[in-house]
Protein backbone atom coordinates (compact mmCIF):
# COMPACT_ATOMS: atom_id res chain seq x y z
CA UNK A 1 0.00 0.00 0.00
CA UNK A 2 1.38 3.24 -0.50
CA UNK A 3 1.78 5.93 2.14
CA UNK A 4 2.86 9.34 1.62
CA UNK A 5 5.61 9.96 4.77
CA UNK A 6 8.22 11.39 3.08
CA UNK A 7 7.97 13.66 -0.35
CA UNK A 8 10.64 11.18 -1.52
CA UNK A 9 8.53 8.58 -1.46
CA UNK A 10 7.35 10.23 -5.12
CA UNK A 11 9.32 10.16 -8.08
CA UNK A 12 9.79 13.52 -10.21
CA UNK A 13 7.38 11.61 -13.09
CA UNK A 14 4.93 11.23 -9.73
CA UNK A 15 5.08 14.74 -8.69
CA UNK A 16 4.51 15.88 -12.31
CA UNK A 17 1.64 13.90 -12.81
CA UNK A 18 0.23 15.15 -9.67
CA UNK A 19 0.67 18.85 -10.45
CA UNK A 20 -0.55 18.68 -14.43
CA UNK A 21 -4.10 17.02 -12.06
CA UNK A 22 -3.96 19.73 -10.13
CA UNK A 23 -3.46 22.59 -13.04
CA UNK A 24 -6.85 20.33 -15.20
CA UNK A 25 -8.93 20.60 -11.46
CA UNK A 26 -7.96 24.39 -11.67
CA UNK A 27 -9.39 24.64 -15.30
CA UNK A 28 -11.95 22.08 -15.23
CA UNK A 29 -13.36 21.57 -11.70
CA UNK A 30 -16.93 20.44 -12.63
CA UNK A 31 -14.81 17.48 -14.27
CA UNK A 32 -13.88 15.93 -10.61
CA UNK A 33 -17.04 17.60 -8.67
CA UNK A 34 -17.91 13.24 -7.93
CA UNK A 35 -14.88 11.14 -8.18
CA UNK A 36 -14.57 10.45 -4.79
CA UNK A 37 -18.23 9.95 -3.99
CA UNK A 38 -18.55 7.46 -0.85
CA UNK A 39 -15.47 7.69 -0.69
CA UNK A 40 -14.45 8.85 2.99
CA UNK A 41 -10.72 11.22 4.38
CA UNK A 42 -10.03 11.49 8.08
CA UNK A 43 -7.96 14.06 9.22
CA UNK A 44 -6.38 13.42 12.52
CA UNK A 45 -4.65 16.30 13.66
CA UNK A 46 -2.53 15.88 17.00
CA UNK A 47 -1.39 19.14 16.61
CA UNK A 48 -3.07 22.51 15.50
CA UNK A 49 -3.27 23.50 11.64
CA UNK A 50 -5.51 25.78 9.81
CA UNK A 51 -4.20 25.49 5.74
CA UNK A 52 -3.31 22.06 5.81
CA UNK A 53 -6.12 20.50 7.75
CA UNK A 54 -9.11 22.60 6.14
CA UNK A 55 -7.71 22.47 2.59
CA UNK A 56 -7.71 18.51 3.15
CA UNK A 57 -11.01 18.55 3.95
CA UNK A 58 -12.12 21.34 1.51
CA UNK A 59 -9.98 18.72 -0.78
CA UNK A 60 -12.72 15.75 -0.28
CA UNK A 61 -15.56 17.99 0.13
CA UNK A 62 -15.24 19.33 -3.64
CA UNK A 63 -14.48 15.71 -4.93
CA UNK A 64 -17.73 14.69 -3.85
CA UNK A 65 -16.35 12.87 -0.80
CA UNK A 66 -16.66 13.32 2.79
CA UNK A 67 -14.57 13.96 5.92
CA UNK A 68 -14.43 13.08 9.53
CA UNK A 69 -11.38 13.51 12.38
CA UNK A 70 -10.28 15.74 14.84
CA UNK A 71 -8.46 18.63 15.55
CA UNK A 72 -6.96 18.04 18.50
CA UNK A 73 -5.24 15.35 20.53
CA UNK A 74 -7.42 16.57 23.46
CA UNK A 75 -10.16 15.27 21.76
CA UNK A 76 -8.96 12.12 20.98
CA UNK A 77 -8.39 8.83 22.92
CA UNK A 78 -4.45 9.61 22.70
CA UNK A 79 -5.17 11.48 25.88
CA UNK A 80 -6.04 7.73 27.12
CA UNK A 81 -2.22 6.52 25.96
CA UNK A 82 -3.87 4.93 22.63
CA UNK A 83 -0.89 4.61 20.23
CA UNK A 84 -0.86 6.09 16.70
CA UNK A 85 -1.18 2.26 15.79
CA UNK A 86 -3.88 1.52 17.51
CA UNK A 87 -5.55 4.70 16.45
CA UNK A 88 -5.31 4.10 12.71
CA UNK A 89 -6.05 0.46 12.86
CA UNK A 90 -9.42 1.83 14.16
CA UNK A 91 -10.33 4.51 11.91
CA UNK A 92 -9.12 2.24 8.69
CA UNK A 93 -12.40 0.56 9.64
CA UNK A 94 -14.32 4.17 9.22
CA UNK A 95 -12.39 6.28 6.50
CA UNK A 96 -10.50 5.31 3.43
CA UNK A 97 -7.27 7.38 3.75
CA UNK A 98 -5.73 9.52 6.88
CA UNK A 99 -4.16 12.55 6.85
CA UNK A 100 -2.06 12.62 10.22
CA UNK A 101 -0.32 15.49 12.13
CA UNK A 102 1.35 14.95 14.86
CA UNK A 103 3.99 16.67 16.99
CA UNK A 104 6.70 13.81 17.66
CA UNK A 105 8.72 12.65 13.93
CA UNK A 106 8.26 10.03 12.61
CA UNK A 107 4.76 9.17 14.02
CA UNK A 108 3.20 9.05 10.44
CA UNK A 109 5.47 6.67 9.87
CA UNK A 110 4.58 4.31 12.74
CA UNK A 111 1.03 4.78 11.68
CA UNK A 112 1.89 3.79 8.44
CA UNK A 113 3.15 0.54 9.64
CA UNK A 114 -0.27 -0.47 11.01
CA UNK A 115 -2.85 1.00 8.74
CA UNK A 116 -5.05 -0.68 6.40
CA UNK A 117 -5.28 2.41 4.72
CA UNK A 118 -3.13 5.14 3.05
CA UNK A 119 -1.50 7.67 5.60
CA UNK A 120 -0.77 10.83 4.37
CA UNK A 121 1.96 12.54 6.72
CA UNK A 122 0.15 16.35 6.79
CA UNK A 123 3.29 17.42 9.25
CA UNK A 124 5.68 15.58 11.91
CA UNK A 125 7.23 17.73 14.28
CA UNK A 126 10.39 19.36 13.36
CA UNK A 127 10.60 16.85 10.45
CA UNK A 128 8.94 17.05 7.29
CA UNK A 129 5.88 17.91 5.53
CA UNK A 130 5.52 16.73 1.78
CA UNK A 131 2.05 18.02 1.30
CA UNK A 132 3.24 21.80 1.85
CA UNK A 133 6.00 20.93 -0.25
CA UNK A 134 3.65 19.27 -3.49
CA UNK A 135 1.91 22.69 -2.38
CA UNK A 136 5.13 24.68 -2.90
CA UNK A 137 6.09 23.41 -6.12
CA UNK A 138 2.52 23.54 -7.83
CA UNK A 139 3.43 27.43 -7.23
CA UNK A 140 6.93 27.75 -8.09
CA UNK A 141 6.22 26.03 -11.57
CA UNK A 142 2.96 28.09 -12.23
CA UNK A 143 4.50 31.41 -10.83
CA UNK A 144 7.93 30.93 -12.51
CA UNK A 145 6.93 28.45 -15.06
CA UNK A 146 9.66 25.71 -14.37
CA UNK A 147 11.56 23.97 -11.64
CA UNK A 148 15.11 23.95 -12.80
CA UNK A 149 17.16 26.63 -12.73
CA UNK A 150 16.18 28.52 -10.08
CA UNK A 151 18.11 30.11 -7.06
CA UNK A 152 15.82 29.54 -4.14
CA UNK A 153 16.71 31.41 -1.04
CA UNK A 154 15.17 29.60 2.13
CA UNK A 155 15.22 32.83 5.44
CA UNK A 156 14.05 32.06 9.06
CA UNK A 157 14.06 28.71 11.00
CA UNK A 158 16.24 26.13 8.86
CA UNK A 159 16.39 23.95 11.75
CA UNK A 160 12.94 23.51 12.75
CA UNK A 161 10.59 24.31 9.75
CA UNK A 162 9.83 21.13 8.42
CA UNK A 163 8.62 22.14 5.48
CA UNK A 164 12.18 23.70 4.58
CA UNK A 165 13.30 20.42 4.75
CA UNK A 166 10.63 18.90 2.46
CA UNK A 167 11.04 21.60 -0.20
CA UNK A 168 15.11 20.88 -0.41
CA UNK A 169 14.36 17.28 -0.65
CA UNK A 170 12.16 18.11 -3.23
CA UNK A 171 13.76 20.83 -5.24
CA UNK A 172 17.43 18.59 -4.91
CA UNK A 173 16.40 16.63 -7.74
CA UNK A 174 15.54 19.25 -10.57
CA UNK A 175 18.55 20.74 -12.73
CA UNK A 176 20.63 23.39 -11.53
CA UNK A 177 18.54 24.94 -8.62
CA UNK A 178 20.96 26.30 -6.10
CA UNK A 179 19.95 27.25 -2.40
CA UNK A 180 20.84 30.53 -0.62
CA UNK A 181 20.16 29.57 3.29
CA UNK A 182 19.55 31.94 5.55
CA UNK A 183 19.53 31.88 8.99
CA UNK A 184 20.98 32.77 12.13
CA UNK A 185 23.92 30.36 13.67
CA UNK A 186 21.32 28.59 16.03
CA UNK A 187 18.72 27.93 13.36
CA UNK A 188 20.74 26.56 10.06
CA UNK A 189 19.49 23.49 8.70
CA UNK A 190 20.17 20.15 10.17
CA UNK A 191 22.92 17.78 9.00
CA UNK A 192 20.83 15.25 7.46
CA UNK A 193 19.97 17.69 5.31
CA UNK A 194 22.73 19.69 4.53
CA UNK A 195 25.24 16.25 4.57
CA UNK A 196 22.53 13.76 3.35
CA UNK A 197 20.77 15.50 0.87
CA UNK A 198 22.85 18.79 -0.23
CA UNK A 199 26.18 17.57 -0.57
CA UNK A 200 25.84 13.59 -1.36
CA UNK A 201 24.11 15.48 -4.09
CA UNK A 202 26.76 17.89 -5.53
CA UNK A 203 23.51 20.97 -4.45
CA UNK A 204 25.02 24.24 -4.86
CA UNK A 205 24.49 25.99 -1.43
CA UNK A 206 25.32 28.87 0.78
CA UNK A 207 24.75 29.45 4.65
CA UNK A 208 24.51 32.84 4.90
CA UNK A 209 22.83 35.01 8.30
CA UNK A 210 21.69 38.66 6.23
CA UNK A 211 19.44 38.52 3.72
CA UNK A 212 20.23 41.78 2.52
CA UNK A 213 23.58 40.96 0.41
CA UNK A 214 21.75 38.09 -1.70
CA UNK A 215 18.06 39.62 -1.92
CA UNK A 216 19.05 40.49 -6.04
CA UNK A 217 20.20 36.94 -6.82
CA UNK A 218 17.06 35.17 -5.91
CA UNK A 219 14.05 33.89 -7.57
CA UNK A 220 11.99 32.68 -4.53
CA UNK A 221 12.12 33.98 -1.46
CA UNK A 222 10.91 30.78 0.70
CA UNK A 223 10.18 32.93 4.32
CA UNK A 224 9.44 30.89 7.24
CA UNK A 225 8.35 31.59 10.54
CA UNK A 226 10.92 30.99 14.08
CA UNK A 227 9.02 27.92 15.30
CA UNK A 228 8.08 28.97 19.31
CA UNK A 229 6.70 25.39 19.60
CA UNK A 230 9.61 23.42 19.32
CA UNK A 231 12.09 25.51 21.32
CA UNK A 232 13.56 24.24 24.58
CA UNK A 233 12.88 27.98 26.25
CA UNK A 234 11.69 30.68 25.87
CA UNK A 235 14.64 33.32 25.84
CA UNK A 236 16.30 31.95 23.09
CA UNK A 237 12.92 32.44 20.86
CA UNK A 238 12.60 35.98 22.15
CA UNK A 239 16.12 36.71 20.91
CA UNK A 240 15.51 35.11 17.36
CA UNK A 241 11.97 35.30 17.14
CA UNK A 242 12.46 38.93 15.21
CA UNK A 243 15.66 38.30 13.39
CA UNK A 244 14.43 38.52 10.22
CA UNK A 245 11.77 40.96 9.07
CA UNK A 246 11.07 41.00 4.83
CA UNK A 247 10.16 44.86 5.00
CA UNK A 248 8.78 46.15 1.66
CA UNK A 249 12.18 48.45 1.65
CA UNK A 250 14.20 45.18 1.61
CA UNK A 251 11.90 43.95 -0.72
CA UNK A 252 13.06 46.49 -3.06
CA UNK A 253 16.54 44.87 -3.78
CA UNK A 254 14.90 41.79 -5.00
CA UNK A 255 14.37 41.29 -9.16
CA UNK A 256 10.94 42.27 -10.63
CA UNK A 257 10.27 38.87 -11.28
CA UNK A 258 11.06 37.15 -7.52
CA UNK A 259 8.13 35.50 -5.82
CA UNK A 260 7.89 35.75 -2.02
CA UNK A 261 6.26 32.43 -0.59
CA UNK A 262 5.71 31.70 2.67
CA UNK A 263 3.96 28.45 4.16
CA UNK A 264 1.97 30.50 6.88
CA UNK A 265 1.30 31.37 9.46
CA UNK A 266 3.27 34.28 9.82
CA UNK A 267 4.00 36.01 12.88
CA UNK A 268 6.32 39.20 12.20
CA UNK A 269 8.74 38.14 9.69
CA UNK A 270 6.41 39.92 6.84
CA UNK A 271 4.50 42.80 7.64
CA UNK A 272 1.17 42.82 6.25
CA UNK A 273 2.22 45.76 3.88
CA UNK A 274 3.89 43.66 1.87
CA UNK A 275 0.86 41.63 0.74
CA UNK A 276 -0.19 44.14 -1.64
CA UNK A 277 3.13 43.48 -3.50
CA UNK A 278 2.41 41.31 -6.91
CA UNK A 279 5.55 38.93 -6.50
CA UNK A 280 3.99 37.92 -2.49
CA UNK A 281 2.61 34.81 -3.54
CA UNK A 282 1.54 33.25 -0.05
CA UNK A 283 -1.92 33.04 0.03
CA UNK A 284 -1.77 31.70 -3.54
CA UNK A 285 0.18 29.00 -2.19
CA UNK A 286 -2.06 27.99 0.37
CA UNK A 287 -5.03 28.05 -2.29
CA UNK A 288 -2.87 26.17 -4.58
CA UNK A 289 -2.66 23.52 -1.62
CA UNK A 290 -6.22 22.96 -1.77
CA UNK A 291 -5.77 21.69 -5.38
CA UNK A 292 -2.96 19.49 -4.91
CA UNK A 293 -4.28 17.79 -2.00
CA UNK A 294 -7.07 16.94 -4.22
CA UNK A 295 -4.64 15.39 -6.98
CA UNK A 296 -2.65 13.40 -4.25
CA UNK A 297 -6.38 12.30 -2.74
CA UNK A 298 -6.79 10.58 -5.62
CA UNK A 299 -3.68 9.40 -6.96
CA UNK A 300 -3.98 7.29 -3.43
CA UNK A 301 -7.01 6.54 -3.72
CA UNK A 302 -6.44 5.00 -7.60
CA UNK A 303 -9.57 7.38 -8.23
CA UNK A 304 -9.26 9.12 -12.18
CA UNK A 305 -11.96 11.65 -13.65
N1 LIG B 1 1.50 25.53 6.21
C1 LIG B 1 0.92 24.84 7.23
O1 LIG B 1 1.22 23.68 7.49
O2 LIG B 1 -0.05 25.54 7.87
P1 LIG B 1 -0.94 24.96 9.06
O3 LIG B 1 -0.05 24.71 10.23
O4 LIG B 1 -1.99 26.02 9.33
O5 LIG B 1 -1.57 23.68 8.57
Amino acid sequence: MFHLIDIKDLSVEEIKGLLDTAEDIIANPDKYAEVCKRKKLATLFFEPSTRTRLSFEAAMLELGGSVLGFSEASSSSATKGETVGDTVQVVGCYADIIAMRHPKEGAPMAAALKSPVPIINAGDGGHNHPTQTLTDLLTIRREKGRLDNLTIGLCGDLKFGRTVHSLIMAMSRYENVKFILISPEELKIPDYIRRGVLDKNGIEYVEIDRMEPVMDQLDVLYMTRVQRERFFNEADYQRLKDVYILTRQMLNRAKDDTIVMHPLPRVNEIPVDVDDDPRAKYFTQALNGKYVRMALIMKMLGVKA
